[in-house]
């Protein structure tokens, strides 16, 4: 075991800011750990889990937001001999080097600016996914290019240019090997309503990015992408450079002015972008989207309003919860609206699916869940959902203990849909410590296949993804 402190103590005691308490509480050392495996690691599971979360390297003030700390990588390599090893590093983006030569945080709410020694800094914190395409293993944030890790060290290698800004969810295309992305108020000026739409190919190179304007501007997370479509959620979590500059909201829930999903073709000019009206809701996390024939289909995490951020007017938000919602959008209808149909009564959130039918028709997803209904950023169970049946099998954890976003892995690449291997990092609030979870992605409930023990805690983050040995 190898340990490194980078920064300042570790928060460990209770923190008044909901967005640093329990495990969401930074570490503050880059390690090395070779793992203990309970049980036996599958065959076939040969590669590297990855997975971004904020990590403020630096006590932030009482503003501070879970959305703006520095990115830190976390890495679990599964070799043969029933081997893992665990490493973490912080990605080291501009702003994360100049705050660690001053020795103090420089940047305030929202990743902005609060010294002026550091107004020409990008304040990036590359620390809410972490991707791999075109052989290149990137960390990504909204509103920054990719920032380039290397895929054994960690060693930070630096940004990707794309031409502006990007988005921390693009979209794989498992049949073409396309990275198809986006970018929110994309244009020159802070907070405006302009959305790029992008595609790099599967040699990495961008190969597409085109400017429109949506309805107005909005947060607009993560987007839907099928294999012939692309839509843009245009949802009132609004953001105003106005409102700002008068104290109010940078982003905040505006349920007046409607919402909107743009849909065009994939192949087609952003001219031909249809905006089609959907009741005022949001949503961060898609599941996946597919087509039958003419109508789009796309399951995703559903709140009735926008949780974490407050009103326009700048009154306190609501603390909402998301649910598994079908939305459908028939294209042939010319006065078409979003139809939304709920599909499960349980909280949830950080859906995924096998990526190997991105876009496609799909049965299985799986995401985290809380099964006391009663947090937004905790959840204490896992979920899978199988969309043929419409059955739902729930794994709880012990009592204190939580989970984050789950990811699936196929159990061989020409494996039927579903059929593999289910990661999860569990936080074992009782020790303080986490276990990374290897489950039978068709029996979530039953017995772990192995469980790789950490001496220490991994705290909770976004998200996260497998990158197969040899790819
Ligand atoms: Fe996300």
């Amino acid at each position: 075991m190898t340990q490194t402190v980078i920064a300042g103590p570790t928060t460990s005691a209770p923190h008044e800011n909901p967005h640093l308490k329990g495990n969401l509480a930074p570490v503050r050392s880059e390690d090395d750990f070779e793992l203990k495996v309970k049980g036996r690691i599958p065959e076939g599971l040969r590669g590297a889990f990855y997975r971004n979360g904020p990590n403020p390297q630096f006590d932030p003030g009482p503003k501070y937001h879970a959305f703006i700390g520095d990115g830190m990588i976390h890495g679990f390599w599964i070799g043969d001999d029933q081997r893992a090893h665990y490493r973490n590093r912080y990605v080291r983006t501009d702003r994360w080097r100049a705050e660690n030569e001053a020795g103090r945080p420089l940047f305030g709410g929202m990743g902005r600016p609060s010294d002026p020694s550091v107004e020409k800094i990008h304040g990036g914190g590359a620390n809410t996914n972490i991707v791999h395409h075109a052989g290149r293993l990137m960390a990504l944030q909204e509103g920054s290019n990719p920032f380039q890790m290397d895929k054994a060290s960690l060693d930070s290698v630096g940004w990707v240019e794309t031409g502006g800004r990007f988005t921390a969810h693009p979209k794989m295309d498992p049949e073409t090997g396309e990275m198809v992305w986006f970018a929110y108020s994309a244009g020159d000026q802070p907070l405006n309503p302009y959305l790029d739409y992008g595609v790099s190919g599967a040699d990495g190179k961008v190969m597409r990015r085109d400017r429109f304007k949506a309805p107005y501007c909005s947060m607009v997370h993560d987007f839907i992408v099928t294999r012939n479509h692309v839509l843009f959620p245009v949802l009132p979590l609004t953001g105003d450079l106005d409102r700002a500059m008068r104290g109010g909201p940078a982003f905040g829930w505006e349920p007046d002015k409607g919402a909107w999903v743009g849909v065009m073709k994939r192949n087609a000019s952003v001219d031909t972008v249809r905006w089609i009206e959907v009741d005022p809701v949001y949503v961060f996390h898609p599941m996946n989207a597919w087509e039958d024939g003419e109508t789009i289909h796309c399951e995703l995490m559903e709140y009735p309003t926008a949780p974490l951020f407050p009103n326009a007017d700048g009154s306190e938000g609501q603390d909402s919860l998301a649910h598994l919602v079908r939305w459908s959008i028939d294209l042939s209808d010319p006065a078409a609206r979003v139809k939304r149909t709920p599909l499960d009564d349980l909280v949830g959130e950080f859906p995924r699916f096998d990526e190997r039918f991105a876009g496609l028709p799909y049965r299985h997803g799986w995401h985290a869940a809380n099964t006391k209904m009663d947090e937004t950023l905790e959840f204490d169970a896992l979920a899978h959902v199988d969309l043929k049946t419409n059955r739902r099998t729930v794994r709880p954890l012990e009592p204190g203990d939580t989970v984050g976003e789950p990811v699936f892995v196929p159990r061989a690449p020409n494996a039927d849909e579903g059929d593999g291997w289910l990661l999860a990092i569990v936080h074992r609030a009782a020790e303080n410590r986490s276990d990374f979870l290897i489950l039978n992605a068709q029996d979530i409930a039953g017995d772990p296949a192995a469980v790789l023990e950490l001496p220490r805690r991994v705290p909770a983050g976004f998200h996260g993804n497998w990158v197969a040995a040899g790819s």
